[in-house]
């Protein structure tokens, strides 16, 4: 390891990425598991929706920060699981987390423009009796699907360095020295 290899990632890297966790795994449940089960008829589904929208446009604002910080600061040296194909595999769930997040986010802006959403917030417009009139939403639900399967992944591979390797990889996306 080079000197000048840092122990973890950047402050601001680590802060962005446990709010971002926060907000990802809050939007999966409710995207998936509560509003499906609420009609387009009930007076909450389109105050559900803005709150999904405007969290949705704050995840895509700490996106693009967190994707500048990523080429800006020093990264930790690559994580060791022990084995070359789950190295590959590793930086193969990074990489699509990324590409996955820039989908959600390209999608939902998709769908806010199509389905005239400022309109629908503002009672200017009903609410889309069929979300699945635009072609954005089967992107979004595409995407979200794929995006659960790969962050749970995510937080088994940080469950498996941090109990089984007991090589304490979640100190890197930590703060401290
Ligand atoms: C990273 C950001 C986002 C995440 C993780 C996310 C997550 C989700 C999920 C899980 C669903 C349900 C998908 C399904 O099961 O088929 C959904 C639906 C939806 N999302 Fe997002 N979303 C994000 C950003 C956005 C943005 C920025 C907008 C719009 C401004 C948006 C608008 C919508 C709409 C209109 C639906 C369809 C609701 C329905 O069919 O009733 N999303 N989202």
């Amino acid at each position: 390891m080079s000197e000048s290899t840092p122990k973890r990632y950047h402050p601001a890297h680590t802060a962005i990425h446990w709010l971002m966790a926060l907000l990802v795994i809050m939007m999966l449940g409710v995207g998936k598991f509560a509003m499906p089960g609420i009609s387009p008829e009930d007076p909450q589904k389109p105050m559900m929706l803005q709150s999904h929208a405007y969290i949705g446009f704050a995840l895509t604002v700490l996106l693009v920060i967190r994707l500048v910080l990523r080429f800006t600061t020093k990264q930790p040296a690559p994580a060791d699981a022990g084995n070359a194909f789950l190295n590959r595999v590793g930086k193969a769930v990074h990489i699509l987390l990324y590409v996955l997040l820039i989908g959600m986010a390209a999608s939902g802006l998709g769908l806010f423009q199509m389905a005239n959403l400022p309109a629908v917030f503002s009672g200017a417009a009903p609410y889309p009796s069929n979300f699945f009139d635009y072609p954005a939403r089967n992107g979004h639900g595409l995407f979200s699907g794929l995006l659960l399967a790969l962050v749970a992944l995510h937080v088994g591979a940080a469950l498996y360095h941090q109990f089984i390797r007991k090589d304490n990889l979640m100190a890197r996306m930590w703060f401290g020295k």
